[in-house]
């Protein structure tokens, strides 16, 4: 848990930021959304998130952009002739990985693959409420089946918080001497391969938790 579950979780969270910084409007709805909810009087609760439809929808987002495990797990073994739709099989005893990025990036299966755009996944502003648990193989970021990951709830519940804390008290900024780069490099997980830099302004909220 400890070996799958950190360097998920805060890759993610990183992910996540970078978008932020890089799409101020996205930043500012979150931000809308948060002042709705929760107010400027307290701190945001885990027991917040799930009525925070479009901070869920930015993780959802950044998860379809950046999964932070592209190939799931790094291989299965196939026990038997498996025939795909597409009529091609895969034989018994073949090592196979699924790529989910290429999925999650593939334009037949996205509108704007490549923009960054909760939106798609809130309902209210014509999106679809798509289910990332693995219910769902056009984003399944957790993996699916017997398999799937067993702390996804506990990743989206930790990364929605953090990311919602550190919006709500702190407006981000780019760095302009150290830009971002969104260029991934996969070691466990997919990581920045320049680690974000950004600047945090306060938001002077009357906050007492
Ligand atoms: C956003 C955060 C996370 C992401 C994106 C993620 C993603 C994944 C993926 C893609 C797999 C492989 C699924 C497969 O084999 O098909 C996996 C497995 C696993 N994850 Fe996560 N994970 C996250 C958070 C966590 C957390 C918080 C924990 C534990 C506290 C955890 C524990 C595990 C374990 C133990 C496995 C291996 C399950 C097995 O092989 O049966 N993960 N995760």
């Amino acid at each position: 848990m400890i070996f799958r579950g950190t360097d998920t979780t805060a890759l993610l969270t990183e992910w996540v930021m970078a978008e932020l910084v890089l799409n101020p409007d996205v930043q500012n709805k979150l931000q809308e959304e948060l002042e709705l909810v929760v107010g400027s009087k307290r701190s945001v609760r885990d027991s917040d998130v799930g009525n925070l439809p479009y901070l869920q929808a930015v993780v959802k987002e950044a998860l379809r952009v950046h999964p932070p495990g592209p190939l799931l797990s790094w291989a299965r073994l196939s026990t038997s002739d498996v025939e795909l739709s597409n009529g091609m099989v895969v034989p018994a005893n073949t090592t196979a990985m699924v790529n989910m990025w290429a999925i999650t990036h593939d334009s037949k299966v996205w509108e704007e693959a490549s923009k960054f755009k909760p939106e798609r996944f809130v309902e209210s502003m014509g999106g679809t409420n798509v289910d990332v648990r693995g219910n769902d193989l056009r984003l399944a970021p957790f993996g699916a089946g017997r398999r799937v990951c067993p702390g996804k709830n506990l990743g989206l519940v930790t990364v929605s918080l953090w990311v919602a804390k550190l919006v709500h008290h702190f407006n981000w900024l780019p760095n302009k001497e150290n830009p971002i780069d969104l260029t991934e490099v996969l070691k466990l997980s997919s990581e920045m391969k320049y680690p974000l830099s950004a600047v945090a302004l306060p938001r002077n909220l009357l906050l007492s938790s």
